[in-house]
């Protein structure tokens, strides 16, 4: 075997090493992607009913009520700390409100004498309808699904898959 056939195995030899090292990296990232993708717990969007009290303890005017959620991100497990505002409406069913504002975020008081939401932060007022009544606030209120099961008022949170 002459040297410049030694120099072509070597070479056909190496390009082999790299084309075989670069198949294995590609078939890896394939792999991890579609198990990244495929994830149950990303895929899952979570709709979950919290206790907020009992029924019997709300009535027509305007309660807040602090909830810990357990929220999930599809990564990480935490603890939200959410305000609600719950009513009785005329047909005695639960009405509820998020107490987060649209603006920015701050957590609203119901202002019973005046009878609007008011945000600490902006000056922003909401109507007792959720409307947005004066200020900076995009939007009104986020009205929050509610339901009654054995006396206990359940209201419903949306965490979107990230
Ligand atoms: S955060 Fe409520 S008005 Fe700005």
């Amino acid at each position: 075997m002459s040297s410049s056939d030694e120099i072509r195995d070597r070479r056909s030899a190496v390009t082999a090493l790299i084309a075989l090292l670069a198949g294995g990296w590609t078939a890896g990232v394939a792999l991890l992607s579609g198990a990244f993708l495929s994830s149950p717990r990303r895929a899952q969007k979570r709709r979950d009913d919290i206790a907020v009290g009992e029924l019997s303890i709300f009535g027509p005017e305007f309660q807040g009520v602090r909830l810990r959620i357990a929220a999930d991100d599809g990564w990480y497990e935490r603890v939200e700390q959410q305000t609600v505002f719950v009513r009785l409406a005329g047909n005695g069913s639960p009405e509820v409100f998020s107490g987060t504002c649209t603006h920015l975020g701050c957590t609203i008081t119901w202002n019973v004498g005046d009878r609007v939401f008011t945000c600490p932060c902006h000056g922003g007022l909401f109507g007792p309808d959720g409307s947005v009544k004066g200020g900076p606030p995009p939007r009104p209120l986020t009205r929050l699904d509610a339901s009654v099961r054995d006396g206990i008022v359940y209201v419903r949170f949306n965490f979107p898959a990230s």
